[in-house]
């Protein structure tokens, strides 16, 4: 008996499975435009010199393998929650979780298990959302987020939106750099964003990964901190992938912000007992890295000038691209992608253009026209910029 017959083949992943599709291309003057990494002006990928020292240190510590706890290293956990939130309160609970993904995951499977059934999430958004909160059992709809004609975020009809969602039902936000658009709203729609939520009687879900690369490590926290304030219960997955630089190392965090310390005790021992039947309990070493570097004076601050070096790395090569696509007498005028932030910019360019720099030119980016500023060096920009009026 052949037990594996009638599994069918899945689909690719739109963004995982063109950083494979690009790995196998051996065409010399191929460009990853694809997943969110962070590369040098030589194209390299960077290891953070505070990331290095850390590691140094933890090794000469000489430190011990042996188990953490499902929820991780407290010391770790304490200092991301003062990271995130800027506070330290006893009616949040936070676990140490492998990666981003892990805590958008873990957020839809405590949804699913406290009762949660439809999480409604931006349109569009990070191509993985859908995907893993239907895998944690919940269902999954939209609400607008981007105009694509004035390629602006859409207060007016994410609020009115906001309205019609079923009380008690969560939500989900980018907390900064929004994924795909780089379209942020500003901290005074964050306000109106946060009343018109609390008044619908919605639960935030804050998706955090891009903390520091939009305008910096405090304004970029600055919805999450502001709907604490504002009196929210919410739950938030950050990520120190992008941030650090720990991309492998599967370091992040899941933060359920309660009323009071006995419910975070409760939705503790429910988180716990979630993750133990998931991967038992989180790796050791980016959460090592990220304690050593955030308890040392020295290292923080080599750290937050290394994210600035990144973020300003990439807010130049944004400006390169648009003026040189600009420069180059295109029908599009992409001075849009000023006001975009983070890792991404979002180009506006169609699928069958997107497919045609894959095909024609080695540039790879998903279909939904994504790019990975990041990936932009002045080494590829005159080739990209070309390639793209060539297609427009
Ligand atoms: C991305 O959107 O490219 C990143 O968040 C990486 C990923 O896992 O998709």
């Amino acid at each position: 008996m052949k037990f594996f017959d009638t599994v069918e083949m899945a689909p690719p992943d739109p963004i995982l499975g063109l950083n494979a599709a690009f790995k196998a291309d051996p065409r010399s003057n191929k460009v990853n435009l694809s997943i969110g990494a962070y590369k040098t002006d030589d194209l390299q990928p960077l290891v953070l010199a505070a990331v290095k020292k850390a590691e140094h240190q933890i090794l000469t510590e000489g430190m011990d393998k042996e188990y953490l706890s499902q929820d991780g290293d407290p010391e770790y956990v304490k200092r991301s929650i003062k990271l995130v939130f800027d506070i330290e309160q006893d009616n949040i609970f936070g676990a140490q979780v492998p990666g981003g993904t892990a805590g958008v995951r873990l957020a839809g499977e405590f949804l699913a298990q406290i009762g949660g059934q439809v999480i409604y999430i931006p349109d569009p958004t990070w191509a993985n959302h859908n995907h893993v909160f239907t895998r944690a059992g919940l269902k999954v709809a939209s609400y607008p987020y981007y105009d694509t004609d004035r390629r602006e975020f859409t207060k007016s009809r994410m609020v009115e939106a906001i309205k019609r969602i079923p009380t008690g039902s969560p939500i989900l936000l980018h907390a900064c750099c929004h994924n795909p658009t780089g379209i942020d709203p500003t901290p005074a729609d964050w306000k109106e964003l946060s009343t018109a939520i609390k008044t619908q009687g919605l639960l935030p879900v804050f998706d955090f990964a891009y903390q520091g690369f939009g305008q910096g490590i405090a304004e970029d926290a600055m919805a999450v901190r502001y709907f604490l304030a504002d009196g929210h219960q919410m739950l938030v997955a950050n990520s120190y992938s992008k941030n650090f630089g720990l991309y492998g190392e599967r370091t992040g965090g899941f933060y359920v912000v309660t009323t009071d310390p006995a419910s975070a005790e409760r939705v503790k021992s429910q988180v716990m007992r979630i993750i133990r039947a998931n991967y038992s309990n989180p790796p050791l070493h980016g959460s090592r890295i990220i304690a050593t570097v955030l308890a040392s004076d020295a290292l923080r601050q080599e750290w937050e000038i290394e994210l600035a070096v990144m973020r300003e790395r990439i807010s130049g090569m944004r400006r390169a691209l648009a003026e040189g696509l600009n420069a180059g007498g295109s029908s599009v005028d992409f001075s849009f992608m000023y006001k975009q932030n983070g890792m991404f910019s979002y180009s506006g360019l169609s699928e069958t253009a997107v497919n045609r720099l894959r095909e024609e030119f080695a540039i790879y980016m998903p279909t939904n026209g994504r790019l990975n500023v990041a990936g932009l060096s002045p080494k590829n920009l005159d080739y990209i910029v070309e390639a793209i009026l060539a297609v427009l």
